[in-house]
């Protein structure tokens, strides 16, 4: 080592400095810092990561991406840094780029509990539930203590389809702490899936008594009791969606081959080739009916309850403004007279009762405006609206159609489509509904 060269403990030393100049926000001093510890030790892969932090804190995606690869080049069996990299690389969308690097950290140290932690994140974050069910399995035996991982686990064997698993998970839970709200939960909806009423039944009672009022309670307890609730709780649907936001559009879009935006933004642009209108997008979600309309001369209004899912819609720069309330309270709180259109896809399916949604997307739209929306299919000898098994409502398509004409609608269209998206392997039928106020357009 040379007189100019530090001791490595104090080498160490200063690039926790240049860590803590990151943390509090002081961009160019680590900046300043960084370039002088590269010229000292080029090539360590620790710097790497710093500069990794650094772009990306600056806004500089792609030179986080560069120096991502060249901290794992530098020290490929670094598990920290290889962890690091994928993480950033999960920010960035890039998950399947993120997934392998954290493979070879597990593969390099599988009982590292810190590594194995951020593995199980970015597995789940990935929606690859093979990777998140062994890593998961993995981290409650490295941390039985820890009851929120064994929920993950249990939650992640019920999205598997294994319910008698979950439960089993839950059992034990409960077993160590009969009142806990989370395992209690989560049981309801194992036991739900395994058609173990009475065991739901008891946990929804229990869980009331706990929080009379809990709407997610109350939805829960009318389940166990074989009753179709009218709509499934706001919370419930937010939830789900805030954890379903960065993986949506792969997975409906491409794997799931959902194309209902693109059907009615076709429409839509048809019907106004000189794109001057405005939309209502009840359950915008990511914005896929924004993107597939692309900019008009007017103004997308996007309505949901999931903040992630309206962060996502945000980025693409279509809407003009978002509403984070229920699909009713929005429509309830519109003015008459107000939107050429109406967009609703494939969120009705968690609004369930119709009654109120259809009479007031009238009221709101202007003349000669559309109601779009899609549902789910309930078959002609089945009730007009069911709930299945899977937590979401299908509806009679001929009852749809008299729910619109009795509301006043001039004209309702129904397209049906055999394949709404795939679900489980199979196509999911459902219908597409067009219904026209009555009166010229302006
Ligand atoms: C399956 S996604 C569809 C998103 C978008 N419409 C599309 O076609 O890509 C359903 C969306 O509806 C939202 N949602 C469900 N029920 C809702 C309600 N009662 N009020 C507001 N948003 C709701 C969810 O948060 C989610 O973003």
């Amino acid at each position: 080592m040379s007189d100019h060269t530090p001791p490595k403990d104090a080498f160490t030393l200063e690039l926790r400095r240049i860590d803590n100049l990151l943390t509090v926000g002081q961009l160019p001093q680590a900046a300043q810092a960084l370039n002088q510890a590269q010229a000292r030790h080029p090539g360590d892969a620790r710097i790497y990561l710093l500069g990794m932090r650094l772009a990306e804190m600056a806004g500089n995606g792609p030179g986080a991406l560069v120096a991502a690869e060249r901290a794992v080049n530098a020290a490929p069996q670094w598990t920290a840094g290889l962890m690091e990299a994928a993480l950033m690389l999960m920010r960035q969308g890039r998950h399947a780029d993120a997934l392998p690097l954290a493979q070879r950290a597990m593969t390099i140290a599988p009982d590292d509990l810190k590594v194995v932690r951020r593995a199980v994140l970015v597995a789940l974050k990935a929606g690859h539930a093979e990777a998140a069910t062994a890593w998961l399995r993995k981290l409650v035996v490295l941390a039985p203590y820890e009851r929120q991982f064994r929920d993950l686990f249990a939650k992640q064997l019920l999205a598997n389809r294994d319910a008698a698993q979950s439960k089993a998970v839950y059992d034990k839970l409960l077993d160590e702490q009969p009142a806990d709200a989370m395992a209690l939960s989560g049981r309801i909806q194992a036991a739900l899936a395994l058609g173990d009423l009475p065991t739901a039944e008891a946990d929804a009672r229990a869980l009331l008594a706990q929080d009379p009022a809990n709407p997610q309670y109350q939805y829960w307890l009318a389940l166990a009791r074989g009753e179709t609730p009218d709509s499934q709780p706001d919370a419930l649907v937010q939830s789900l969606f805030d954890g379903f936001a960065d993986r949506f559009d792969v997975t409906l879009w491409r794997q799931l081959e959902y194309r209902v935006p693109q059907l009615v933004a076709d429409f839509l642009l048809k019907t106004h080739p000189d794109r001057r209108f405005n939309v209502l997008d009840l359950g915008c979600g990511t914005g896929l009916v924004g993107v597939c309309l692309g900019p008009l001369d007017g103004f997308i209004i996007g309505v949901d309850l999931s903040e992630a899912m309206i962060e996502k819609a945000a980025q693409h720069g279509v809407y003009a403004r978002f509403h984070r309330v229920s699909v009713l309270d929005a429509l309830r709180e519109t003015p008459a007279d107000h939107y050429e259109a109406i967009t609703c896809c494939d969120v009705l399916v968690y609004v369930g009762d119709l009654s109120e949604v259809i009479p007031n997307a009238l009221r709101i739209l202007k003349p000669g405006g559309h109601f779009l929306f899609s549902c789910e299919t309930a078959q002609e000898d089945e009730p007009d609206m069911v709930l299945r098994a899977t937590g979401r409502y299908a509806h009679k398509a001929s009852a749809v159609q008299r729910w619109c004409e009795q509301a006043g609608f001039e004209n309702t269209q129904i397209d049906h489509l055999p394949k709404l998206r795939m679900e489980a392997g199979a196509p999911l039928p459902g219908f597409l509904v067009t219904a026209r106020k009555a009166g010229a357009p302006d």
